[in-house]
């Protein structure tokens, strides 16, 4: 198959995460839970927690600071801003409008995606969409999830996982042959109810009811999200592979959604990437929903863990269901 040429490259990445670091035992203190349970069934061993004072917004304009000022870009020359997020400040206006007004970027069109823990990927597809169509040249990408405060804390099968952060990157049209090299997005709307806040929209309004009962926070069924998850990553990451043109061997890093240490290493072995080339933090953060990639990536950036010409992998799954995956060489 013929190589296909990148539209768009990743020209800086940044990433902002709370101080405050929560771990599993001091989570044993509050909750009916063990720090060998967590570690055994998930590889999480501590989280990041923002405080009262830190929203959406605030995290998202730090991430996407650095980014600018690691691509030598001001506010003025960003045309788009897309946030992906399932944790926004309030329903109106968007968490994204907060954030150009943040950053000043008075030049952008600024909006926020739902795509839950896929969101990062959704929302680079959607740049890269803006930028090949011709109506701009560079687009603010950010991830940004307070996941602590839509947790319930006394739901031990889901409070434990959790964890806020944010990610941003900047896009531009590719120059060298770098950038994009293919991605793929899907989702699956019958599956809603495995993973959701049933309440708290228009739909059920927030009353004393919704409440008592919690139904305004997020409820999974943790076992059948995991066969999902599994299942949709092995699609996904086979689809990013087969439209870049690749195989497990071409990839050089390989970045996975980080929700759970197990499904994570199901994923790799699907896709024949030895565990060495996976990045991993899901043991320092927990699951940050879509800010996860964006944050490794960054990450892996600073470590030197991605060289120029390497083909990093990304593959994503959440609520929706939503899963999407991409492959960008550097
Ligand atoms: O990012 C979006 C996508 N989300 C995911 O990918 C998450 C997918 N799901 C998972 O990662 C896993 O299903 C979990 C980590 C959520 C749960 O692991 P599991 O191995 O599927 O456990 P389970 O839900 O089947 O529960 C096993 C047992 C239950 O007890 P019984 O019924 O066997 O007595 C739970 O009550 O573990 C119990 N349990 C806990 N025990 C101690 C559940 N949560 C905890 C806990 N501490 N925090």
């Amino acid at each position: 198959m013929k190589e296909p040429k990148p539209i768009v490259e990743i020209a800086a990445t940044g990433r902002w995460l709370p101080e405050r670091v929560v771990t599993n035992a001091d989570l044993e203190k509050e909750l009916d839970t063990s720090d060998a349970w967590i570690r055994e069934r998930t590889g999480i061993r501590e989280r990041r927690i923002a405080g009262p004072e830190v929203g959406a917004a605030d995290m998202g304009a730090r991430a996407a600071r650095i980014a600018m000022k690691r691509a030598g870009v001001h506010a003025g020359e960003i045309d788009f801003i897309i946030v992906a997020t399932a944790t926004p400040d309030r329903l109106l206006p968007s968490t994204a409008c907060d954030i150009q007004a943040m950053l000043g970027a008075t030049n952008a069109a600024a909006y926020d995606i739902s795509a839950a823990c896929s969101g990062f990927l959704f929302a680079m597809e959607i740049a890269e969409g803006h930028i090949a169509a011709g109506r701009g040249d560079l687009a603010l990408v950010i991830s940004t999830e307070k996941m602590t405060g839509i947790v319930d804390w006394t739901d031990r099968s889901t409070a434990v996982l959790f964890g806020d952060g944010a990610g941003a990157a900047l896009v531009r049209r590719s120059s060298n042959g770098r950038g994009v090299m293919s991605s793929y997005i899907r989702s699956d709307g019958t599956l809603a109810e495995l993973l959701w806040r049933p309440a708290g929209g228009v739909r059920i309004p927030m009353d004393a009811g919704v409440l008592e009962r919690r139904d305004h926070l997020v409820k999974m069924a943790g076992r059948e999200v995991f066969k999902h998850a599994v299942k949709a990553m092995a699609d996904a990451a086979d689809q990013a592979l087969v439209r870049a043109g690749l195989t497990g061997d071409d990839i050089d890093l390989f970045i996975p959604h980080q929700a759970n240490m197990r499904i994570i290493e199901a994923t790799a072995k699907f896709a024949k990437i030895p565990m060495s080339k996976v990045y991993i933090n899901v043991d320092r953060y927990g699951n940050m929903s879509s800010a996860t990639i964006p944050v490794a990536l960054d990450e892996a950036l600073e470590q030197g863990r991605i060289g120029p010409g390497d083909n990093v992998l990304m593959v994503a799954f959440g609520a929706g269901f939503t899963w999407a995956s991409s492959v960008v060489r550097w």
